[in-house]
């Protein structure tokens, strides 16, 4: 047994990763695996929330897939955390629909990100299972009795739900769960058209597994500051995007500084900052190019991984909805049942043989 505490994080497995993904959460992972026991989950049951088309569900496993591809990019160590297929463990619908008393209609309706990600995904109406988000959540978390669970804002909201579920079946049927802590990670990008959001339905991404065309290209239509319409007019760089990204990226912080003291005086180009961008972003990307093409290489391995995580983390869902169904008085009710219904048979065999 580990006395690191654990960890569980999770993904919905709607693409690829991008660059806005790492700064706001999957750096972190990095720092985590060293420290934490963790479970990576590939959250396809949540896509089911938003998106439930039969073609969806088809992409599942391509994109839980390119999903563990781009941690093991980032540098994340397939050999230190868990990586595993939500639809794969069978606990998880369970325990979902056990919690579900534990928690109101109500209190779920006055989420606001459940309503915003209704409007994002086009939908007029609440379907159940998006009002649920956060139960299924709670069940992810309860099954592998994670300690700590490492979300951005937009999810802070549902760990406080795990938290009450958590709370409440512990008073009510005795202590079977920790109380998991959130653990809001800072750091957001802004996409490189200027907008909060980096987003792939918004096209403004730079995915970790661009190529270093592709990272050129988008860098060149990257928005600067709109009052500049020739390299000679005084610039802004604060809340610049391509000083932004600088600032996380090139690590020559030297050339930062004088490219924004030289953009505040109109003395450089945006061709010339956009380039020096672009340099940095590949010279990023390209120790996770190598990592990609290793692992590639290595036909299955990513497979092989998904699926030794998934019996992992299936064993202890297991045991943990064991225990969850033996507080509530679940296993006796059946075990009653089950046993004088055998009773019963072992009788009219008996009664057979002897007539
Ligand atoms: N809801 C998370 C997202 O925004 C993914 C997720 C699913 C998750 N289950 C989780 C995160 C459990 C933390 C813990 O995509």
């Amino acid at each position: 047994m580990s006395t690191k505490k654990r960890i569980l994080t999770g993904d919905r497995t709607t693409g690829k990763l991008h660059v806005g993904h790492y700064v706001g959460s999957h750096r972190h992972r990095l720092a985590m695996q060293e420290e934490y026991e963790c479970f990576f989950l590939l959250a396809d049951l949540h896509m089911l929330t938003t998106k439930n088309t039969k073609a969806d569900i088809e992409k599942t496993s391509e994109n839980a897939r390119t999903i563990v591809m781009d941690h093991l990019a980032i540098g994340i160590d397939p050999h230190k955390v868990t990586f595993c297929l939500q639809s794969a463990i069978q606990e998880t619908y369970e325990l979902q629909l056990l919690v579900s008393s534990l928690v109101t209609v109500e209190r779920l309706q006055q989420l606001p990100t459940l309503k915003d990600m209704a409007s994002s995904a086009g939908l007029e109406q609440m379907p159940y299972a998006l009002l649920g988000y956060p139960v299924l959540m709670a069940a992810d978390i309860l099954l592998p009795r994670a300690h700590l669970v490492p979300v951005g804002k937009d999810n802070e909201s549902h760990v406080e739900i795990a938290r009450q579920i958590a709370r409440r079946f512990n008073n009510a049927y005795g202590d079977v769960f920790p109380v998991p802590e959130p653990y809001v990670m800072g750091g957001a990008l802004v996409g490189i058209d200027g907008q909060a959001k980096m987003s792939k339905s918004l096209g403004n991404v730079i995915l970790l597994s661009d190529d270093a065309q592709t990272v050129r290209k988008q860098v060149m239509r990257m928005y600067t500051d709109p009052n500049r319409i020739s390299a000679d007019v005084p610039g802004q760089v604060e809340g610049n995007p391509v000083f932004i990204y600088h600032d996380f990226f090139n690590p020559n912080k030297a050339e930062v500084d004088d490219l924004k003291g030289r953009y505040r005086a109109g003395c450089v180009g945006d061709v010339e900052v956009k380039e020096k961008l672009i340099t940095a972003l590949n010279n990023w990307l390209e120790p996770q190019r190598e990592r990609r093409d290793y692992y590639a290489r290595q036909t299955g391995f990513v497979d092989e991984l998904i699926y030794e995580g998934t019996l992992r983390a299936r064993e202890e869902a297991k045991v943990t909805l064991f225990e969850a169904k033996k507080a509530m008085g679940f296993t006796g009710a059946w075990n009653r049942i089950s046993r004088a219904a055998e009773k019963r048979r072992k009788k009219e065999a008996q009664q057979l043989v002897a007539a």
